[in-house]
């Protein structure tokens, strides 16, 4: 599924991130930086050491929830790698909406910083951190609308969804976002 916003693109398709050729990836990262499993450890074992090598050389601190940092992407087919650390699900308690949607705009305004035109993500914090799958839809969909909406860059956005159940979580949560955006 795709949509036009102005000149940009964003689009829903299933895959593994790990394929994608856009000019970065967006990896589903911890605030350790210092690697995990899903999105985190597929990056880390198909990009190869260099990229922890380098979040260990300039980022020694890690990034706090929230935030979004870049490296290099090894053996990647994408130039670059965003580091994005989504909030851990605390049944909402924990301002796990605003952290989530600015774990998406840092991972976006990073993107435009470093000149990328495309960028692919994940459905971050749904798997490890158990954020639920429609709030956390929502949520990525809204602040990525109007994102691209505000800044007409970059130029693609894409979804690349591991299986099916989150591929229809978000197909349908874009469905509702255009139907309402065309009434208002
Ligand atoms: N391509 C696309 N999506 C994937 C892939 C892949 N290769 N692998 C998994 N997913 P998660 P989180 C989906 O757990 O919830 C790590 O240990 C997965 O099915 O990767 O933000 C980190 O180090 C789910 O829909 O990220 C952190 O500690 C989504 O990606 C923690 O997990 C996110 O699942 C972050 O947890």
């Amino acid at each position: 599924m795709q949509t036009q916003v102005g000149f940009c693109t964003l689009e829903l398709q299933v895959g593994n991130i790990t394929e994608q050729d856009t000019d970065v990836i967006v990896n589903a990262a911890n605030s350790t930086l210092s690697g995990g499993g899903g999105v985190d450890g597929a990056i880390h074992r198909v990009g190869g050491s260099s990229i922890m090598a380098e979040t260990r050389e300039k980022y020694p601190q890690g990034c706090p929830s929230g935030h979004a940092v870049i490296t290099g992407a090894g053996h990647l087919l994408c130039r670059s790698v965003i580091h994005a650390v989504g909030p851990i699900w605390n049944e909402g308690r924990q301002n796990e909406k605003e952290t989530l949607a600015s774990a998406y705009g840092r991972s976006l305004k990073v993107a435009i910083e470093n000149h990328c035109l495309s960028a692919a993500f994940p459905s971050l914090s749904t798997g490890a951190y158990h954020y639920p799958l429609q709030k956390a839809a929502r949520t990525a969909l809204q602040t990525v609308l109007a994102f691209l909406e505000k800044h007409q860059n970059p130029q693609l956005v894409r979804f690349v969804l591991f299986d099916a159940g989150t591929y229809q979580a978000y197909s349908q949560t874009l469905q509702e976002l255009l139907e309402t955006a065309k009434i208002h």
